[in-house]
């Protein structure tokens, strides 16, 4: 029972050259006008409309774990799957497939025909704020997760994205960073899994990034977007600008953007026409993004009496959402440890198991930014236990300490509703609020109030607390607030945008503190937030966001972990699950640590000393530091695992499922080792000095050694790697379950030269595969390698190019463990030189 290794689902159905004579005959059918407010937002989410052409508006939405659809608000929730780095974990293009068709159904539900993803950046270092959103440290598996992904959501006939075109790893200066990056860097690592899903999955829409590269902002980079992406590797698909990325007119259209988003008010629309007219922009140059624009729109079916590239009939039957979410948040856990195997727990003979940690009961289930969506349901780990637990397992629950050292959005407690005012105070609209928080486009206020009319939105209604004590209020937004808490008014003021702050501030800052009020438990009081400049707070972008957001008093965090060792001292098993907080993972800002916030590492060896079957539950995006590794007898990595991911805990804790995961990042012991840690540019710049040596090809060249390497993680039985037979196209590994029970093992293939030197990586990911077997079953796996681990971006002559030799062939659990190995000769003959697109 062994799935083909690199399983690429088949590519969707193109018919770019089909469109070519229709594209014509509309294109001749508009004025210069029509053709330039084609590539321009009409508002934060659409294109408009071209009546006259029989195109109706085309409508893009974020991504990646879920649809978010135009509203931004809990009163339309998004199906919500776990995150990136989870889905990069499972090693499963086929399941990323899937991911990207229940994504699909989505997009068709809430009316959207771009979704704004895959994140095909690279984990260059740890500390990347929006690390959690991208998939690995290695191209080759970014590139299949994201191929697999790209395929299951176009098969549905929805456009993917592919994003950020290039370098954007971090968020720093995200808007202006210029990142130094050497070609080979650039060729091998960066660009690399954009070209392999272009070749293998053809995305119809790219995102072009915030940052420069090499000095020239990406928007506008000629050489990247038009030598390399449109000539070099053939790419037929649109370029939209990052949100707030495009900048100049002139440079970024003849630098091979298309799209300039969001709107209204774009460099494209007038301002290209009047380039246009003043001479400075041929109109062929224009007529050529036009032309893209409208095959993506074809492709759509967006246009009358146009046949779309996968016709409803063609589509396939998406799998269930729900079932796909929990089964890759099971599929995507890591188990890094698992002394003395305690687990799976046997629910048969656990008599009782102490669950412990805040994010046990308030799960983390997504990180924040762009890729935020308000799953309808969440199944925290407290409720997926004691839906799966059979009763006569005690199942107790403690705090223990609380990382959440910000913070909560106004919601238990709070009965309050928005209401939209004109300057004259008349009401606009009203809407009851589930949690205090806005974020309206201009043209989707409630009750469609007009924008234009609206002076000012107040949260009003009452707070009924659930603790007594000093409650502290914060406000998130910028702009000018008045906060009431009863009859005490907390704040009157501005809240100021920072210097350098990101454009996006008023969506992704955490919330402000604005004093506090002594409430008393079950007493309501009256709230009103009012928020007088509700239009000027989103700089270019129009809409309405803003945030109501409380901290409840909290018993210490003395109190709160001696109640957690008491309960994990009288239960047979303590699980202590610990996680990262929004305001460490978010877009918009890096990680300035790996440490896990607040005081969870004491917890951990507190919990640990009093119970010697202690199982550690990690939920974050991205790597932490675990002090306390060697004390606690499992690790379990359960990332930002989507709305199910208490159901899929539980189902991994109770060995219903098995921790199918690997890292798909190295995890270091601490920051300082990690290879690649400087994220900060300076004076704008930063540069990629460690060239090619990323993740775990840096690792092997370091003295230390990480916690976890790239490629671990565990199963619940064991394999016996039996034999290994190679050629340089393709690896036959037979390996055997010596275990107890059914498994499934990740069979990783490493390639490097048998004379590396410092200029080559020891080894790369060169293929992998999925082999299941029952006890004692022995399976054989034929991985094709991927042709460019033996070649290398020659700069001199700007290619590719075969490095015949000697080179290691090795299949293993991970990338240090030695497993099996034998040699292949490569010569120019076996692996020809390339210069086309195909990987
Ligand atoms: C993010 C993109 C996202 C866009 C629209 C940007 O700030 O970088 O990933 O697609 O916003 O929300």
């Amino acid at each position: 029972m062994s799935r083909h290794p690199n399983f690429i689902p088949p590519i969707t159905e193109q018919r770019g050259a089909e469109y070519a004579p229709i594209i014509e005959s509309l294109l001749a059918a508009l004025d210069l006008e029509d053709k330039t407010v084609l590539l321009s937002g009409q508002d934060l989410w659409s294109l408009p409309a071209l009546p006259k052409i029989g195109l109706r508006s085309l409508v893009m939405s974020d991504g990646p774990v879920g649809v978010r659809g135009v509203g931004w608000g809990a009163d339309d929730p998004s199906l919500t799957l776990p995150s990136p780095t989870a889905l990069a974990a499972t090693w499963d293009p086929e399941l990323a497939h899937r991911a990207g068709q229940v994504l699909a159904q989505e997009a068709h539900r809430k009316g959207v025909h771009v979704l704004l993803a895959p994140t095909v950046n690279l984990h260059r270092s740890p500390l990347g704020g929006r690390h959690f959103e991208a998939y690995s440290e290695d191209p080759l598996l970014t590139a299949r997760i994201g191929a697999g992904y790209v395929n299951g959501v176009q098969e549905q006939g929805v456009a993917a994205t592919i994003k950020h075109f290039v370098a954007n790893d971090a968020e720093t200066q995200r808007f202006t960073v210029n990142n130094q990056v050497g070609p080979r860097a650039l060729r091998e690592l960066y660009l690399a899994p954009f070209e392999e899903i272009i070749a293998t999955a053809r995305p119809w829409a790219l995102m072009s990034a915030y940052n420069s590269v090499n000095g020239t902002t990406m928007t506008e980079h000629h050489h990247l977007q038009v030598q390399v992406l449109r000539r070099e590797w053939g790419y037929d698909g649109a370029v939209v600008s990052d949100w707030l990325a495009a900048r100049d007119t002139v440079r970024a259209i003849e630098g091979g953007l298309d799209i300039a988003m969001p709107g209204p008010l774009t460099i494209f629309g007038p301002a290209l026409a009047a380039a246009v007219r003043a001479g400075e922009v041929a109109e062929s140059t224009v007529d050529d993004a036009v032309r893209r624009v409208l095959l993506l729109a074809a492709r759509l079916g967006l246009l009358a009496d146009v046949a779309p590239a996968v016709p409803e009939s063609a589509r396939p039957v998406p799998p269930d959402g729900i079932a796909t979410a929990h089964e890759i948040a099971a599929r995507a856990m890591v188990l890094l440890r698992n002394q003395d195997r305690v687990l799976p727990l046997d629910p048969e003979a656990v008599g009782s198991i102490a669950l412990i940690g805040r994010a046990a009961r308030d799960a983390r289930v997504l990180g924040g930014g762009s890729a935020t969506v308000f799953p309808a349901r969440i199944v925290s780990p407290l409720e997926g236990l004691w839906a799966a637990l059979p009763t006569n397992v005690a199942l107790t629950y403690a705090v223990g300490a609380d990382p959440n050292e910000g913070f909560d959005l106004a919601a238990t407690g709070f009965d309050l509703h928005a209401v939209l005012r004109a300057e004259d105070g008349a009401v606009l609209a009203e809407q009851p609020l589930t949690l205090a928080r806005v974020r309206w486009t201009d043209t989707a206020l409630p009750a469609e109030a007009d924008f234009h009319a609206l002076a000012s939105v107040e949260f009003t209604g009452t707070f009924t607390p659930q603790e007594t004590g000093p409650h502290v209020f914060g406000i998130g937004g910028l702009g000018r607030f008045r906060l009431t808490v009863g009859d005490r008014v907390l704040f009157d003021g501005m809240q100021e945008t920072p210097e350098h702050a990101d454009p996006f501030e008023a969506l992704t800052a955490p919330p402000t503190p604005h004093g506090s009020a002594e409430l008393e438990a079950g007493r309501p009081v009256t709230i009103s937030l009012l928020n007088a400049t509700p239009k000027a707070a989103l700089g270019p972008i129009q809409g309405v966001s803003f945030t109501l957001a409380v901290q409840e008093p909290r018993l210490d965090d003395d109190t709160l972990i001696a109640e957690a060792v008491t309960a994990a001292a009288a239960a047979e098993v303590a699980v202590v699950v610990v996680a990262t907080t929004t305001a460490q993972e978010s877009e918009g800002s890096d990680r300035e640590n790996l440490r896990l916030p607040g005081r969870q590492d004491e917890l951990i060896a507190r919990v640990a000393a009093a119970n010697p079957r202690t199982v550690v539950v990690v939920n974050s995006g991205s790597p932490v530091e675990m002090p306390w590794r060697e004390e606690v007898s499992a690790i379990l990595v359960s990332w930002f695992p989507g709305q199910e991911g208490g159901a899929a805990l539980a189902d991994v804790l109770l060995g219903r499922a098995e921790p199918g995961g690997r890292l798909p990042t190295t995890w270091p012991v601490r920051l300082a080792d990690a290879p690649v840690s400087l994220v900060t540019p300076t004076d704008g710049v930063l540069p990629y000095d460690e060239g090619i040596f990323i993740g775990y090809p840096a690792w092997q060249r370091l003295d230390v050694r990480p916690a976890y390497p790239f490629g671990h993680g565990l199963g619940y039985t064991d394999w016996h790697y039996e034999n290994i037979v190679a050629t340089a196209r393709e690896v036959r590994v037979t390996l055997r379950n010596s275990g107890s029970r059914p498994g499934r093992e990740i069979v990783q293939i490493y390639a490097g030269p048998v004379d590396a030197d410092d200029s080559r990586p020891a080894c790369r990911l060169a293929g992998f595969a999925t082999a299941t077997a029952d006890p004692g079953e022995t399976v054989e796996v034929d991985i094709p390698l991927a042709e460019r681990i033996f070649q290398i971006w020659d700069e001199t002559r700007g290619r590719w190019s075969t490095r015949p030799g000697p080179y290691l062939i090795r299949a293993g659990h991970s990338s240090t463990d030695p497993g099996l190995s034998t040699t292949v000769r490569v010569t120019a003959t076996d692996q020809e030189e390339v210069t086309s697109a195909h990987p």
